[in-house]
């Protein structure tokens, strides 16, 4: 069976509770229950979430050697951050970039992503919906 981590990074753990006209009712926690049962007997999902950019790193870092694939809201540092980008990199496994809202549909500074041009690929838009497809796609490589 595969391990696959999914890491989010700052603000995420308000979700339910911040700006619910882009990011929905949805708790992090309640994104993590569905995810575990939706694919409890096809690949074990490891939950991550930080507001720090440095242990967001150490984070990554610690899933060398042991994971096959990494999904990653990294949030905010999505726009800034190099060092997610290095750590990502590092790990040398496939990884998929999700969002939930649409970050093309926003402001400007939103468009651009440090991990994108090396992620396999990019979900956004779709709400708590894109964490399941990112899963989903991610297996669909890693079993190519
Ligand atoms: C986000 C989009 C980012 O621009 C923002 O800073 C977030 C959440 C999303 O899931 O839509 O914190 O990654």
């Amino acid at each position: 069976m595969k391990n696959i981590a999914v890491i989010n990074g700052p603000n995420l753990n308000m979700l339910g509770r911040r700006e619910k006209d882009i990011y929905g009712t949805v708790s992090l926690e309640n994104i993590r229950k569905d995810l575990e049962g939706t694919f409890s007997g096809s690949c074990r999902l490891t939950f991550f979430q930080s507001n720090r950019e440095g242990e967001l790193v150490e984070i990554i870092q610690e899933q060398y050697g042991k994971v096959d694939g990494i999904i990653i809201n990294a949030g905010a540092y999505t726009h800034t951050s190099v060092a997610i980008r290095d750590a990502l990199l590092a790990v040398a496994v496939p990884f998929v970039e999700v969002h939930l809202s649409n970050i093309y549909a926003r402001e400007e500074f939103r468009h651009r992503s440090t991990l994108a041009d090396k992620a396999a690929g990019v979900i956004c838009g779709f709400g708590p919906a894109g964490y399941e497809m990112a899963v989903q796609g991610l297996l669909k490589i890693l079993s190519a």
